[in-house]
């Protein structure tokens, strides 16, 4: 059996950057993918151009049970931290918008600097790697590890396999397993920045909206019921149901069987537009096509409200129009599921682990990083950064 200091189980984004700062610091550090390759989604993500982080990344950008567990790592490995370590590597990059870091080029080009940081840290990585068997031998405090290519032994393990969206790029249960295993409890696993669906009688009904984009505020009332959560950006109105950024970030906050508030007109006093034109000859529809796409406003009418010269309308009716203007309520039939999730929510308990260190409160030397913790970053490369920075943490422990 070989020993090693440190083994970390996954070769995300998570479980790179803790290998590296641990190799750095001396550790013998081994890291086992079970993929034939490592960080899948890195590849994959911003659209091939990883959006790997955002200037504004603040706890606030996280929903966790505990929202200031992720204080501690934030504060010790910053976006500017990262940022750095691009540059060294001379990775051009860019700020899309609202603070989203992507490279210019593409994707690779941070896997690579990973995998350079890896070899220069001496960190061996194994591909293509199954673990069958994890154990604790509590008189020697190491960790035994059997995998299809032999046993390895260590003293600190750290578990970095991300949680359950998108199974054809590695996702697996094996985190969750191995908590429940060694008694931590879970916070339960859900789809996070989904996609969400509707009902078949309000998708035939929104048919005519289908393909449309537009910004919206979109809001709900937060899972634990004690505040709301809103947010403004693009919505999409899709053949499934509603996506687009504020629809996928609004999904980590919704909660099953209670309706969305959508404000398509976030910027307008709607009731009081509609009654300075409440002696005009001008339609309803061409009246809200100033400020919403045409087709929208045609379908949106049809839908509502029908599209009558505006003095027609009574002042109750009026009233009706604004409120399905500014408070639209939708409630989701469900969401579009782990498939097309682009994180998972909830994960290991951060009340089972050190905000310092990320390393289990009852199991020392067993450290979780990443996705599978119960951190859950917004849409913009918060996600990354949570990667980054806890996979830092962990690592000056290890
Ligand atoms: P991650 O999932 O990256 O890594 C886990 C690793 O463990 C994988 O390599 C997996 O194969 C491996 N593994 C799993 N089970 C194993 C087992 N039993 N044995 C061994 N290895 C195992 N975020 C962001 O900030 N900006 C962005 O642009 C995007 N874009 C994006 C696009 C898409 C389509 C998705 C699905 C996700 C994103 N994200 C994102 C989210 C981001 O990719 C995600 O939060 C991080 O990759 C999480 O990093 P981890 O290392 O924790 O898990």
């Amino acid at each position: 059996m070989r020993k090693w200091d440190v083994i970390v189980i996954g070769g995300g984004a998570a479980g790179l950057f803790c290998a590296i700062q641990a190799g750095k610091r001396g550790r013998k550090v081994l890291v086992l993918e079970h993929s034939e390759t490592i960080g899948k989604k890195i590849r994959i993500s911003g659209g091939g151009r990883c959006n790997f982080s955002n200037i504004y990344t603040n706890p606030e950008n996280f929903t966790s049970k505990n929202p200031h567990f992720c204080k501690s790592a934030l504060a010790r490995y910053t976006p500017a931290d990262f940022v750095s370590l691009v540059e060294k590597h001379g990775i051009a990059y860019h700020e899309k918008k609202l603070g989203q870091l992507f490279c210019d080029g593409s994707s690779q080009q941070i896997i690579d600097m990973l995998l350079r940081e890896c070899e220069a840290a001496g960190v061996e990585v194994r591909c293509g790697c199954q673990v069958t068997d994890v154990s604790k031998d509590q008189q020697a405090g190491s960790f035994s590890i059997k995998t299809n290519q032999g046993s390895f032994r260590s003293s600190s393990l750290v578990i970095a396999t991300g949680g359950l969206s998108i199974a054809p790029l590695g996702a697996t249960d094996f985190g969750y397993r191995l908590a429940r295993q060694f008694g931590l409890k879970i916070e339960e696993p859900r789809p996070g920045l989904v996609p969400l669906t509707l009902t078949s009688q309000m998708l035939k009904q929104l048919a005519k909206l289908s393909g449309i984009s537009l910004e919206a505020l979109v809001s709900c009332v937060s899972k634990d019921a004690k505040h709301r959560t809103e947010l403004r950006e693009n919505m999409l109105i899709t053949h499934r149901g509603l996506s687009g950024p504020a629809i996928l970030q609004i999904s980590t906050y919704w909660k099953r069987g209670t309706p969305i508030s959508i404000n398509l007109l976030p910027e307008k006093d709607v009731l009081d537009l509609l009654m300075r034109n409440k002696v005009s000859e001008v339609a309803l529809a061409n009246l809200l096509a100033r400020w919403l796409p045409k087709r929208f406003a045609q379908a949106w009418c049809e839908l509502y409200a029908a599209s009558k010269p505006l003095k027609q309308y009574d002042l109750s009716e009026l009233r009706e129009i604004a409120d399905k203007l500014q408070h639209l309520q939708i409630t989701p039939a469900g969401t579009e599921g782990f498939k097309k999730a682009e994180v998972t929510a909830g994960g290991v308990s951060t009340t089972e682990l050190s905000s310092r260190a990320m390393e289990s409160k009852r199991v020392p030397g067993l450290y979780f990083i990443g996705e599978v913790a119960d951190v859950t970053g917004q849409l913009g490369g918060y996600n990354f950064q949570w990667a980054w920075a806890s996979g830092y943490a962990a690592g000056q422990f290890v």
